[in-house]
C-alpha cells in the first residue's frame, strides 16, 4: 500500500495506470468482503473531514457510511457553518484541521481553492467535486464499467452533454485506462482544452483515443457506454433557462441509445433531471446501470480513504 499513503487525491491524473487499477482491485475487494458481512476495520479511530461549500446526497453519506464500515468517523462540516464562511483564509484552515483529522474531503467551487488547502494541510485532502473535475465519480465509474463489460481496455465511452466536471474527471480516467472517449457538446459548452489536452496525452501513453464534436451521434457511434451529466451544475442555476435550449439536441433518448452498440450501458452521476439530459425510459430502461455505479460511490471511495489515510 506504501505508494498511495499520504497523497492527495485531487485528479485522477496524479497517479498511474497502475496505481488507479490498485484502487479499483481494493475497492472490488472491499465490495465483495462487505457483501460477505466480512469486518473491514482498516482505519480504526481514524477521522475524515468533509467541508461542503455544495449540496451532496451521494457524496456525503457514501464518505459518512465508508468511513464508519472501516471502523473511523467522519464529520461533516457545513462551509457556511466554519469560520472559513466569515473569511478565515483556506491556507489556517488547513493547517488547524491537519492537526486534529487524518484526511479531509472537501466539495467547492473553485478548484483552486482545493489545490490551496492541499498545499497548506499535512493530510490527505480528497476532491469531493470542484467547478473543474469530480475525480472520486470517474474512479466509481470506472469501478462500474469494469464490472458490467469484465474490462477497461479498448472500450469506448460516450459522454453527451456539457463538458463539465464529470465530463472532465471521465475523459482523464478513461483515457489513463486505455479506454475510448468521445465527447459531444454544443460548441461553447465543451471540455476545457486543458482536460482535453491532458487526456490526449495520456492516451498517446494508454493506446486511446479522444474525440471531442458537435455531433451525438457521431459520438455515440459504437459505444460501449453512454454517459450523461446535468445541463446545469450547481453554481450555474441563473443560467438554467439558456443552457436548457442550447442542450436540447443532446438529450440522452431511445434514438441515439440506438446508435451506440446493442449491449451499451447508459450512466449517469445523478442527480438526473428526467426529461432534460436523459428520458424516463432510457434511465429506468434495461441497459441503464445508475444505480449501481451510485452504490459504487461507497466501494470506491473505502478504497481511496483505505490507502490514502
Ligand atoms: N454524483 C454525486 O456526486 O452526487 P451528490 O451531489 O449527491 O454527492
Ligand atoms: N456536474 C454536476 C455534478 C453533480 C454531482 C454538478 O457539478 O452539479
Amino acid at each position: 500500500m506504501g505508494g498511495l499513503r499520504g497523497r492527495d487525491f485531487l485528479t485522477v491524473n496524479d497517479f498511474t495506470q497502475a496505481e488507479l487499477q490498485e484502487l479499483l482491485d481494493f475497492a472490488l475487494l472491499l465490495k465483495k468482503d462487505w457483501q460477505e458481512g466480512k469486518p473491514q476495520l482498516l482505519l480504526p479511530g481514524k477521522t475524515l473531514g468533509m467541508i461542503f461549500q455544495k449540496a451532496s446526497t451521494r457524496t456525503r453519506v457514501s464518505f459518512e457510511v465508508g468511513m464508519v464500515h472501516l471502523g473511523g468517523y467522519a464529520l461533516f462540516l457545513n462551509a457556511s457553518d466554519l469560520q472559513i464562511g466569515r473569511g478565515e483564509s483556506i491556507r489556517d484552515t488547513a493547517r488547524v484541521l491537519s492537526r486534529y483529522l487524518d484526511g479531509l474531503m472537501i466539495r467547492t467551487f473553485a478548484h483552486a481553492d482545493a489545490l490551496e488547502l492541499a498545499e497548506h494541510a499535512d493530510i490527505p485532502i480528497i476532491n469531493g467535486l470542484t467547478d473543474l473535475l469530480h475525480p472520486c465519480q470517474a474512479m466509481a465509474d470506472l469501478l462500474t464499467i469494469w464490472e458490467h463489460k469484465g474490462r477497461l481496455q479498448g472500450l469506448k465511452l460516450a459522454y453527451v452533454g456539457d463538458g463539465n466536471n464529470v465530463a472532465h474527471s471521465l475523459l482523464l480516467a478513461c483515457s489513463k485506462m486505455g479506454m475510448h472517449v468521445a465527447v459531444a457538446s454544443p460548441r461553447n459548452y465543451q471540455p476545457q482544452a486543458e482536460i482535453v489536452t491532458q487526456a490526449l496525452e495520456n492516451a498517446k501513453v494508454h493506446g486511446s483515443t479522444v474525440l471531442v464534436t458537435t455531433n451525438p451521434k457521431a459520438a455515440v457511434e459504437d459505444a460501449d457506454i453512454i454517459y450523461t451529466d446535468v445541463w446545469v451544475s450547481m453554481g450555474q442555476e441563473e443560467e438554467r433557462e439558456k443552457r436548457l435550449e442550447i442542450f436540447k439536441p443532446y438529450q440522452v433518448n431511445a434514438d441515439l441509445v440506438a446508435e451506440a452498440a446493442k449491449d451499451a450501458v447508459i450512466m449517469h452521476c445523478l442527480p438526473a433531471h428526467r426529461g432534460e439530459e436523459v428520458t424516463e425510459d432510457v434511465l429506468e430502461g434495461p441497459q441503464s446501470v445508475v444505480f449501481a455505479q451510485a452504490e459504487n460511490r461507497l466501494h470506491m471511495q473505502k478504497a481511496i480513504l483505505a490507502k490514502l489515510l
